[in-house]
């Protein structure tokens, strides 16, 4: 991936929006409050509605539907959506980060999408209808982009293992490949780029796709997610490096045996298989033991954290595994 140049947007931390005033602007309803937990900081505190315009009508009243889960707070600031929604990979639009404008130009609906492979039965489903058979929370987690940079992100979406369940697999199923939609070349120049392995895939152990922290997701800061961030379906998995997130997701395969993924095949010494996060681990052309969050100024680094500080989600998944390179 290509290390990046200093943005005009690199603000100082202290200039960040504080999140209070994100919730704010989002005109949240404190439907429900969890003082009575004992939490302190707001962002715990708070569970609610937002009630922002979303592009599609339908998928913004199932996004309405959200509650804020209280498990997946912060140790840091939201990160200010402006940020977030502009700072962004997304290769099939490009290989520089300022893709948004052009990301615009994918049509997320309609969608279909297709579970195949080792499953009992294979089928294809339409997003509103598969929308129609999970459970919408809203997250706040981090995002380690391997690259250094991080972001914290309000996620809405549902629990992966909502949608293993619908897609029953069979016993002998052990990894989820997930592919990205190849959209006409005129809506996503990046696939003129022939010397990468069109269509972007990911894949991760059917064990990590049913652990909790594994979020398919729909939408982010109580709005329906925009196209240069996944629309209308992502993978986020915020204890491996951002790459395994895969965006804009139109299957979901089953299989027995581990299959190389977009980045894998291309550099498989720079971006494996299981890419947890590791400060200790560098990669071969940087360190990862620390990083910079968007909107914080390049020079304003924090400490990274093994498994972006969710090992006491994910450590045990990979306790018996030897002889394999977790961490990169
Ligand atoms: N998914 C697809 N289809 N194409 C991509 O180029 N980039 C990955 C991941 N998912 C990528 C993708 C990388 S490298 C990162 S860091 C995250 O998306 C970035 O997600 P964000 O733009 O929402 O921060």
């Amino acid at each position: 991936m290509l290390t990046k140049t200093r943005q005009s947007w690199e603000i100082s931390e202290n200039s960040i929006t504080p999140e209070n005033i994100y919730l704010d602007r989002r005109n949240i309803t404190k439907s429900i409050l969890l003082g009575s937990i004992g939490l302190t900081n707001l962002t715990s505190l708070m569970a609610g509605k937002a009630f922002a315009s979303g592009a599609n009508p339908e998928i913004q009243s199932f996004i309405n539907s959200f509650i804020r889960n209280p498990k997946y707070i912060l140790d840091r600031q939201i990160t200010p959506e402006k940020y977030s929604t502009t700072y962004n990979n997304y290769y099939e639009f490009g290989s520089n980060k300022n893709i948004w404008r052009r990301a615009q130009k994918l049509k997320t609906r309609p969608w279909t999408i297709q579970i195949d492979g080792m499953v009992e039965n294979e089928f294809s489903i339409n997003i509103e209808d598969l929308f129609k058979k999970v459970d919408f929370e809203e997250r706040l987690y981090r995002h380690r982009c391997v690259e250094a940079w991080s972001m914290a992100v309000p996620w809405i979406g549902f629990p992966m293992h909502q949608l293993i369940k619908l897609a029953k697999p069979t016993f002998d199923a052990k990894y989820v490949v997930m592919e990205t939609i190849l959209a006409d070349r005129s809506i996503m120049p990046g696939l003129r780029q022939s010397w990468y392995p069109w269509p972007y895939t990911e894949s991760i152990t059917l064990e990590e796709a049913q652990n909790e922290l594994s979020f398919l997701v729909t939408g982010m800061y109580g709005k329906e997610l925009p196209t240069q961030n996944g629309a209308p379906l992502r993978l986020a998995i915020p204890w491996k490096y951002g790459f395994k997130s895969i965006k804009s997701i139109v299957r979901f395969t089953f299989t027995k045996e581990r299959k190389k993924s977009f980045w894998e095949s291309l550099a498989p010494n720079e971006y494996g298989f299981w890419a947890n996060v590791n400060p200790d681990v560098s990669h071969p052309r940087w360190s990862q033991k620390t990083e910079w969050k968007i909107g914080g100024g390049k020079y304003d680094r924090v400490p990274t954290m093994l498994f972006n500080g969710y090992g006491e989600y994910v450590s045990h998944l990979y306790a018996n595994i030897k002889d394999e390179s977790l961490y990169r």
